[in-house]
């Protein structure tokens, strides 16, 4: 059971929730809000939106950069009870490579993994949308580290499971999918944009059965583990991603509803029974 990146602040968790956060940590590892080499700022308020069945975020990678992140939040996240996956974005194969690099160089982090999906920020897409981009983002950076590369999809791609193909071929350790899928809200008096960074990427329930279409379709392209999210907020959909193909799945938007949704999701997993492994019904055994 692992946190989505960037729907959970464990630095500001705990600052909230103090020791009981370490005690308790949700999640049984922790991947970071994406980092990039330089330091943003992110996009112009407003950067979230409602909609009935989840969020729509334009965030746009606020983030210390590389420096700041070693030096001030990399010690911090090294506290935390369980491995640390740290996730990394570059806006060229080069840049992606020297973040790579500098990261699984640090013996605080387990694994890395590389966002190629962020649809909020226009050279995101680039990478992940295409199997030939993204097999050559991963030849690039994968003698950067002999740490596990785990490659975020993007769902907002023609063919994701060829993308996930390609990433493995490429050297790819795992995948991780979905990302968030491209949204946009109308200001209601201006219809306007709402979001500051005008489009942005949806999240929650709604996108749970497209998630689950393409974990399945993934999943059957691929050896390598798969990392199932999108939507889930109960033990009994998590256990829909596991019958689908995933090896792991991951807790987003449901975390800003309840921090310890991990925890609770992870309990209500293991009291139900995965499919193929509940005894025959009597009139079938023979
Ligand atoms: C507010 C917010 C911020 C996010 N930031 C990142 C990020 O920094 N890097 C990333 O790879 N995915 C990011 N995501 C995507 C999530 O990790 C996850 O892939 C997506 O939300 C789908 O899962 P969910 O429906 O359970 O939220 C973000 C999602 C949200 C809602």
């Amino acid at each position: 059971m692992l946190n989505g990146s960037g729907t959970f602040d464990a630095i500001a968790a705990r600052r909230a929730f103090g020791e009981a956060l370490i005690e308790q940590f949700p999640f049984d590892a922790f991947v970071s809000k994406t980092i990039t080499r330089e330091p943003r700022q992110g996009n112009p308020p407003p950067r979230l939106w409602e909609t009935p069945a989840g969020l729509i975020n334009s965030i746009g990678l606020p983030n210390k950069g590389l420096a700041g992140f070693l030096e001030s939040d990399l010690p911090q996240l090294a506290e935390l009870p369980v491995p640390l996956i740290v996730s990394v974005m570059g806006f060229s194969r080069d840049e992606l490579a020297q973040l790579v690099a500098a990261v699984g160089a640090r013996d605080e982090v387990a694994m890395l993994e590389l966002n190629v999906s962020c649809p909020n920020v226009e050279t995101g897409l680039v990478m992940g949308a295409d199997p030939v981009e993204t097999a050559a983002a991963v030849e690039r950076v994968r003698s950067e580290t002999e740490k596990p590369l785990i490659v975020k999809l993007t769902p907002n791609a023609a063919n994701p499971a060829a993308v996930a193909r390609a990433a493995q071929d490429a050297g790819a350790d795992a995948v991780s999918l979905v990302n968030t899928l491209k949204g946009m809200a109308l200001h209601p008096q201006t219809r306007q944009p709402w979001l500051g960074g005008r489009t942005g990427g949806v999240s929650g329930p709604a996108i749970r059965a497209i998630a689950l279409e393409q974990v399945a379709s993934v999943s059957a392209r691929v050896e390598i583990p798969v990392i199932g999210m999108g939507g889930i907020s109960t033990g009994r959909q998590a256990v829909d991603f596991l019958a689908a193909g995933a090896t792991a799945i991951a807790i987003g938007t449901e975390s800003f509803r309840d921090p310890a949704a991990g925890r609770r999701i992870a309990a209500e997993l293991a009291s139900l029974s995965l499919p193929g492994t509940e005894p025959a019904p009597a009139s079938t055994v023979v």
